[in-house]
């Protein structure tokens, strides 16, 4: 299990980083998570561009152009074969580095601390599960289009449905659906696709972009707009969707059964689209 740490390759087990740096003291950083089918980083430029729209948004460049980002991570894929196999998620986060001491006030700029990690990715081919969430009020503050890796709040609330049988928590904002815990949100009603729009209140998912293109290419339009948690309860079909999970039907919300209970005809075509467009 080799990582890259700060321009190293190393084991796993003997990646360290100090107590001062400030993503360890104050979630001073963000992430991403990119999915790897068959050996290929998958919508690789696309996590990379909302990398590099996170560092803008908290004031940290980049410190590696998108080529070198590409090296980096083609060559933790390459060095993880063996123990992952070729369907891996790779784990990248950027913290603004190693302070003099643990202080809110940044003594000035750092260099960075960059871990890129690998992981066995467990989605691909398998056949599609029914999935139960729960609705829960979103705690979350208000810049979560920022894939920041302070996720308290979406660990408290991820943790809580798990421990009441939930596979996620889906999150309102005052009655108005925003995303999961870990996920972007679509439903189907009388035949059309709806999501929220993207703003500071969900994070834009790559998964999420890619399935309203996939639905636009065959023939559905995907109407962004505010949706309401009733009108999610009535849906005929909910998926939750995200670069580990793809797409994950949603067949309970709490004790409501959504439409028929059993896995909707258009969740199971797009993620079919979806399987076919990753070939
Ligand atoms: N999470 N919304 C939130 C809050 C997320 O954390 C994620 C992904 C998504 C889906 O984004 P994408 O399609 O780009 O994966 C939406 C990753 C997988 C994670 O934190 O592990």
């Amino acid at each position: 299990d080799t990582v890259f740490l700060n321009g190293d390759y190393v084991a796993k087990a003997n990646a360290k980083i100090s107590v001062l740096d400030r993503g360890f003291l104050f979630a001073d950083g963000v992430y991403e998570v990119i999915p790897v089918y068959r050996g290929k980083p998958f919508r690789v430029k696309e996590h990379l561009n909302r990398l590099f729209d996170s560092l803008r948004q908290i004031n940290l460049s980049s410190p590696y152009s998108e080529s070198q980002w590409l090296e980096i991570i083609t060559r933790v894929i390459v060095k993880n074969l063996n123990v992952h196999g070729d369907n891996q998620s790779i784990y990248l986060q950027v913290t603004r580095g190693i302070d003099s001491d643990r202080q809110h006030t940044v003594s000035g700029p750092l260099p960075a601390t960059v871990l890129v990690m690998a992981s066995k990715l467990t989605t691909g081919e398998s056949t599609l599960k029914g999935e139960k969430a729960t609705l829960l009020e979103d705690i979350r503050w208000l810049h979560c289009d920022i894939k920041s890796i302070a996720l308290l709040a979406n660990t408290l609330l991820v943790n809580q449905a798990k421990a009441n049988g939930f596979d996620e928590a889906i999150l309102h904002r005052q009655q108005w659906l925003t995303e999961g815990a870990s996920s972007n949100v679509f439903l189907v009603n009388n035949g059309q696709v709806l999501t929220p729009p993207k703003s500071q209140y969900i994070l834009g998912g790559i998964t999420r972009d890619l399935i309203i293109e996939l639905c636009q290419a065959s023939g559905l339009e995907v109407c962004q707009r505010r949706v309401h948690i009733k009108e999610l309860l009535d849906a005929d079909e909910v998926w939750i969707c995200s670069s580990t999970r793809e797409i994950s039907p949603i067949i309970a919300i709490d004790d409501k059964i959504i439409g028929s209970g059993r896995i909707g005809a258009t969740t199971r075509r797009m993620a079919a689209a979806l399987q076919a467009f990753k070939s």
